[in-house]
């Protein structure tokens, strides 16, 4: 990689509330070492370490213990999670970063022994997802089956979206600088905007205008309790991640756009673009990135606009200065090499060489293959 010094990549941004430092985001990374969903010490090592980064985006952080569905993800609706969670947000600042809380629900993609009282986990529909999720055998992080879900109640959405207000109003108590609401890789509202796991006939399934309503309310919600600038979105439109699929997602996403754009100035729009963490096109799902931009502007969303999936510093930077007709970006969020890169921005400004990210020590375990990567200096 050449070295990129002049970039647009390394120049300060204002994201809604956020006045970021440079455009390199460091992307939400399940790591499943918060034993008893709280944030922890080594957490703290681990955020501190990425506080170069532009922004820090967690780890997905249960808005409820409903909403979890894997061994050892933290949380955020207890008041012990927020004072615990306040210590690595200072740490964090203090280190001169910035950090948002990505708040999750996961449906579906969850297992009874994650649930309140072993139940079955929720989801729009009794529709089984073709995917895996994460418990601790004998310490050990293992693959296992999704359970079946039961289909939520009319009566159950107000209090979920009650969960994702408190999370959001816990988010600033616990010192974030605002919260990006999780609607993306086939979990809870990324089900109930898409067809392939929305069979419902009520008010929240069939038509597009139901299926995103949901998502709505939980942003309306999340924008009331803390402002528009304090809060962002990401968004998957085509990734078949836990088994989520629509098969016109052009439309879908075109509507959500516009609403999303009469909420006015979010912080940011973070888009995962193709299959997440693999291909960057999804054969069948061709999607126009810029018109769904086009559609969101249209609407008045003044957004900043984070796009993420298999970056690097030269696709970065071709990104962040292209020029109409090609897609606006403002930000981009790197997963994967923020795992392997705790000094990623000062590594691309050099144009050095990226430590390469290790699969087995991606979700659980201890130090080893989390604060253990080596930094230039
Ligand atoms: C270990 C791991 C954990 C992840 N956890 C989350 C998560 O908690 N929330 C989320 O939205 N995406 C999650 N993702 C997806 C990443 O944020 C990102 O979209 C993906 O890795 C593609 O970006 P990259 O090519 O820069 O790695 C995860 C990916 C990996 C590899």
């Amino acid at each position: 990689m050449s070295t990129l010094p002049e970039s647009k990549i390394f120049t300060p941004i204002q994201a809604g509330a956020l006045a970021l430092r440079n455009r390199v985001v460091m992307a939400p990374l399940t790591r499943n070492r918060a034993p008893g969903a709280m944030p922890n010490d080594l957490m703290q090592t681990y955020y501190v370490q990425r506080a170069s980064a532009g922004l820090i985006i967690t780890e997905a952080t249960a808005i409820s213990h409903q909403g979890q569905g894997y061994a050892d993800v933290p949380g955020i609706w207890s008041p012990t999670q927020v004072l615990a969670w306040r210590k690595i947000t200072d740490a964090v600042h203090a280190a001169g970063g910035k950090i948002v809380v990505q708040l999750w629900h996961v449906g579906r993609v969850s297992h009874c022994e994650l649930q309140p009282k072993g139940g079955a986990p929720v989801a729009p529909s009794a529709l089984q997802a073709n995917a895996k999720t994460v418990l601790m055998r004998q310490g050990v992080a293992t693959f296992v089956e999704t359970s079946m879900p039961r289909a939520l109640e009319l009566t159950e959405l107000p209090g979920i979206v009650a969960d994702y207000r408190t999370a959001a109003r816990n988010a600033v108590a616990a010192g974030f600088d605002g919260a990006e609401v999780h609607a993306a890789n086939g979990y809870l509202l990324d089900q109930f905007l898409k067809s392939g796991a929305n069979q419902r006939s009520d008010a929240y399934g069939g038509s597009i205008e139901n299926r995103a309503r949901l998502l709505m309310e939980v942003m309306h919600a999340v924008v009331a309790e803390i402002g528009a600038d304090r809060t962002a979105i990401r968004l998957s439109p085509v990734t078949p991640s836990n088994g989520i699929d629509e098969p016109q997602p052009q439309p879908l996403f075109d509507y959500v756009a516009r609403q999303l754009g009469q909420l006015g100035g979010l912080a940011y729009l973070h888009l995962i673009e193709g299959t997440t963490g693999g291909a960057r096109e999804v054969e069948g799902r061709a999607f126009d990135y810029v018109a769904f931009q086009q559609a969101y502007r249209d609407a008045g969303g003044t957004a900043a606009w984070m796009v993420n999936n298999a970056y690097d510093g030269a696709l970065a930077q071709a990104a962040l200065s292209a020029a109409p007709p090609a897609l606006q970006v403002d930000l981009v969020a790197f997963g994967r090499p923020f795992i392997a890169n705790p000094d990623l921005v000062e590594r691309l400004r050099r144009g050095c060489a990226l430590n390469a990210a290790q699969r087995q020590t991606f979700y659980g375990g201890g130090a080893a293959g989390y604060t253990d990567y080596p930094s230039l200096s």
